[in-house]
């Protein structure tokens, strides 16, 4: 069971060479404040696991394939597993649009964490287009269904609600129009937890975490400045 404090997830993405993760690590290693989860670059997961033993450490995704075999440049949820990484994002919007993940994809990923025992971090976000039209309610209920539907009341999984016109365009989107999206997620009688993504920086977070019933945030660029970090961890 995750424990009940607030988490933050840092979302290192393709970023950092491993002297400055390192870095980052050592700087962090201290903190206790928040649950920090740090999704570091597959390349460097195994060296910063070993090294720093007090920091929690996440894949940023997992290979649609499983079991081992001859599928050369692919990251199995066994590989995270076997030197004890407990967490994966999947889902990423970053994986939908520029490396064509779909639902379905999506979901064997899931399934793949799980027989694993690793808990996934499912992401799920409209576009600017769709939160325009009005069906972003619908298009929401259908990612989610289409990748958890039927799996999610046995498994412990963790939803972050990252819309894709607040990643990395420092816009977020108001403390109602958050809860209006995990009132809808509640409303399908998920039991999971709930956190946001999306342009968190220092200055924002104390706001966003003041939601009710969420239980953290997930940060990209303003995760790969420790200073910055920490003011998150300690707001
Ligand atoms: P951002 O990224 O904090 O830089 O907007 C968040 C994410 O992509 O998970």
């Amino acid at each position: 069971m995750l424990p009940h404090s607030q988490m933050i997830i840092a979302n290192w993405k393709m970023n950092l060479t491993l002297e400055e993760a390192d870095e980052i690590c050592k700087r962090l290693s201290s903190n206790s404040s928040r649950l920090l989860i740090i999704a570091v670059p597959t390349p460097y997961i195994a060296y910063l696991k070993a090294k720093y033993e007090n920091l929690n450490f996440c894949a940023q995704d997992v290979s649609i394939k499983n079991d081992f075999g001859s599928y050369t440049g692919e990251n199995s949820a066994k590989f995270f597993k076997s030197f004890g990484i407990n967490y994966s994002i999947i889902g990423h919007s970053e994986r939908r649009n520029l490396f064509g993940e779909n639902n379905e994809t999506i979901r064997q990923k899931l399934l793949n964490c799980i027989s694993n025992d690793i808990t996934p971090i499912l992401c799920i976000g409209e576009s600017l287009e769709i939160r325009k039209s009005g069906y972003y309610k619908e298009f929401l209920i259908r990612q989610l269904e289409e990748c958890v539907g039927d799996i999610i009341s046995h498994v412990s999984i963790i939803i972050a609600y990252e819309p894709v016109w607040a990643i990395g365009t420092k816009v977020i989107p108001s403390v109602n129009e958050i809860s209006e999206i995990f009132d809808l997620i509640r409303n399908l009688d998920y039991k999971t937890q709930l956190v946001y993504g999306g342009s968190v920086n220092s200055e924002n977070c104390k706001k966003l975490l003041e939601i009710s019933n969420i239980s953290g945030l997930l940060v990209g660029a303003a995760s790969l400045d420790a200073e910055e970090l920490l003011k998150i961890l300690n707001s």
